[in-house]
């Protein structure tokens, strides 16, 4: 099983080195364990493995030269590095790192590398000699002090009969790297987490409304975060801003509290940790009309009821489901959101305060506090909403964890 690996796309590009021969069964490797390849190779690598091979491989043309000459189509070197979730260069040969360390720029692999914003692995692949030279030690160490990934050479019998360091690491020793290294950068891997966000709007007529300004940010924030560190993750969003979300994110649209308390119950007995985040409106017009309501119909007064509170009601269904909240208070801050706690049968609640600058509703940053059930709180500074995500994330994850 390779989870970590599942549905990445892998830039997998390939330097001139003998060791570039082992490469179609590196991408079949990655291709097994669920990934999507795109190959670039250096011009020299062709004589050292066909191309044919591995578009056949990888069942994607192979790319190498900015302009391909058979149809005169450009490969964008900034596209391909944006479009990358991670980058394997191996086999990386000694020209090919040096090249790396200097930003040197005359081929497509060293293009789409400076232009990558993904991780970036590389396994050294050489004489030994060539590996023991303290420039290519030095290019090594360069690029591991710029957060590249070193998969380092192994020691063994090389091409030219040395024994000694310069052997590219296996294909499937290399996958093993990749998965591990990306599991331990993903926390949530194998958790399912449903996170509400936004407004929920309760309908008077066809044209109007009650609602809040809530925008989303904070939910959608906690979701993408999620689901880059690995979870699965269900949004269910009330109709908030049009905010990006994570590839691995899905989204279910919902517009009232009733709505809302539907998609969630669908979804709650399969996930693990909900995160509440919603601004659900608490009360609804008791009645909606089916047309327009007109001026002269003279309208002083709406009679509410209450909403379904849809934590509340998650509260009393909990089994196994670690459940968080939200809480916006202005007033008694800490013992209301305690309160709440209890009353909903939570594991903890974030604080937002509406008394802080910058945080809550519409903006770009937030202030919490985060409460368990059990144990202190922790304050948090006012942050971006993507931090805050951060922060909530490894509350949740150390409560868990504890
Ligand atoms: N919540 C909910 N359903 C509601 C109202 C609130 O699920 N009908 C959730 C919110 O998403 C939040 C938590 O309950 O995670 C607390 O919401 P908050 O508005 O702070 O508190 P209320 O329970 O609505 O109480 P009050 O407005 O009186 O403070």
């Amino acid at each position: 099983m390779f989870p970590a690996l599942h549905a990445k796309k892998v830039i997998l590009g390939i330097s001139g080195s003998i060791a570039a021969y082992k490469t179609p069964l590196l991408v079949r490797a990655l291709v097994k364990a669920g990934a999507e390849v795109q190959v670039v190779m250096t011009p020299s690598s062709k004589s050292f493995v066909a191309p044919l091979s591995l578009s056949t491989v990888s069942n994607k043309a192979v790319y190498s030269e900015f302009v391909e000459s058979e149809d005169e189509l450009w490969n964008n070197h900034v596209d391909l590095g944006l479009w990358a979730d991670l980058m394997l260069i191996a086999p990386a040969s000694a020209n090919t790192l040096s090249k790396m360390a200097q930003a040197t720029c005359d081929n497509l692999l060293l293009a789409v590398y400076l232009s990558a914003k993904c991780p970036v692995y590389f396994a050294p692949a050489m004489d030994l000699d060539m590996h023991e030279h303290p420039a290519t030690q030095d290019a090594i160490q360069r690029l591991i002090s710029r957060n590249n990934i070193h998969i380092p050479a192994q020691e063994g019998e090389l091409a030219s009969g040395l024994q000694g360091v310069g052997r590219m690491q296996e294909p499937d020793q290399i996958v093993d790297f990749l998965e591990q290294d990306l599991s331990s950068k993903m926390p949530l891997l194998g958790t399912k987490m449903m996170v509400t966000a936004g407004p929920t709007y309760e309908p008077l007529d066809p044209v109007r409304y009650i609602g809040n300004y809530s925008s989303g940010k904070m939910g959608y924030a906690i979701a993408n975060e999620a689901a880059s560190q690995g979870a699965e993750v269900i949004l269910i969003s009330g109709p908030a801003d049009d905010l990006a979300i994570h590839p691995g994110v899905t989204l279910v649209q919902t517009k009232t509290a009733d709505d809302m308390h539907t998609a969630c119950l669908r979804h709650f007995e399969d996930c693990n940790i909900l995160v509440m985040a919603a601004a659900v409106a608490d009360y609804k017009p008791k009645h909606v009309e089916v047309s327009k309501i007109k001026k002269e119909e003279e309208i002083t007064s709406v009679e509410l009821v209450k909403t379904v509170d849809i934590l509340e009601s998650l509260g009393k269904k909990k089994t196994s489901q670690v459940l968080v909240g939200f809480a916006l208070e202005t007033d008694n801050e800490l013992s209301n959101a305690k309160e709440k706690i209890k009353k909903k049968n939570l594991d903890a609640i974030i604080l937002n305060s509406l008394a802080d600058k910058g945080a809550g509703f519409q903006h770009a940053t937030n202030k919490i506090t985060f409460i368990p059930a059990l144990g202190e709180h922790t304050a948090f500074t006012l942050k971006d909403k993507s931090e805050v995500a951060v922060d909530v994330l490894t509350q949740i994850k150390t409560m868990i964890d504890a």
